[in-house]
């Protein structure tokens, strides 16, 4: 087992020089799974070149984990090569739909939150981890509407899923805050019910307030209430890997890893129950 440092990005074709050139200036990368899944050229050669210097954690956005279409076994079947060629620390994807009747709307749909959504992704999860012989976290998603048929509130649905579905968490600090804002509970309460020994990674990103409600918006710098939260999970639930996820007016390399060391800076002094280690 090798142990690593915290501080990830997200690897962006704008940012591939700069990570090829100065790999130790972050601790790991994340990227987009079904951007180097089925394909070749550039994308595929720059991320084995980047495994080769960094540990990679594999985040997927069309998984459809919670649609109730059949699992989309070619979907799979790639994945679990791009798996087997990176070896990556983590596969994620997102507690969400995506699609159905095999369309993909590419974008991050809620479920409604009630014991047979559970029960349906307990199955498909268990589907999924068999599948790829591994397990695979999930990330709770921002959200702009709630389902009348809700039986129960986001955190004790996320860690329903997780416990019986057996696998781990991704936790995303700024979605908890964008959807405490959207949805109006108390985003401290809800970090005190996630399952610590379930999260393997922190997602932070920058959202955009518009107004009656706040948008994911990931094109900003992380909010003053939000490194707030960080250092609270940070404390209640431990030290893991973390990302500044900035997907959208894309900053130079060097802005970027301004806001992971402000992240880093952060931690510092504060309780880190365990390293992760691969
Ligand atoms: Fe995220």
């Amino acid at each position: 087992m090798k142990s690593f440092g915290h501080k990830g990005v997200g690897l962006r074709p704008p940012h591939y020089k700069d990570i090829l050139s100065n790999p130790s200036s972050v601790d790991w990368c994340e990227v987009i799974s079904e951007n180097y899944m089925d394909t070749g050229g550039r994308p595929l050669s720059t991320l084995l070149k980047v495994r080769e210097m960094l540990p990679i954690a594999l985040h997927g956005v069309s998984l459809n984990i919670g649609s109730s279409d059949v699992l989309n076994r070619d979907y799979l079947k790639n994945l679990k090569l791009l798996v087997e060629g990176i070896e990556p620390f983590i596969v994620s994807d997102h507690l969400c739909w995506t699609g159905i009747e095999k369309r993909n709307w590419h974008d991050l749909l809620p479920l409604p939150m009630n014991e047979s959504t559970v029960d349906s992704l307990v199955s498909r999860i268990d589907q999924v981890q068999e599948t790829l012989g591994r397990r695979i976290a999930l990330e709770n998603i921002s959200t702009y509407v709630r389902f009348q048929s809700d039986e129960l509130d986001e955190a004790d649905f996320i860690r329903l899923v997780v416990e019986r579905a057996d696998c781990d968490l991704l936790l995303d600090v700024n979605n908890v805050f964008v959807n405490s804002v959207n949805h109006n509970f108390d985003p401290y309460e809800y970090l005190k019910k996630m399952p610590a020994d379930r999260v393997v990674q922190y997602h932070l990103a920058g959202h955009t307030d518009k107004g009656d409600f706040l948008f994911d918006t990931h094109d900003a710098e992380v909010s003053d209430p939000v490194w707030d939260l960080f250092q609270f999970t940070w404390n209640k639930i431990g030290a893991r890997p973390f990302l500044i996820e900035w997907d959208d007016k894309i900053p130079e390399f060097e802005r970027l890893v301004q806001e992971v060391e402000k992240a880093n800076e952060m931690t510092k002094g504060l309780r880190a129950e365990k390293e992760y280690a691969i």
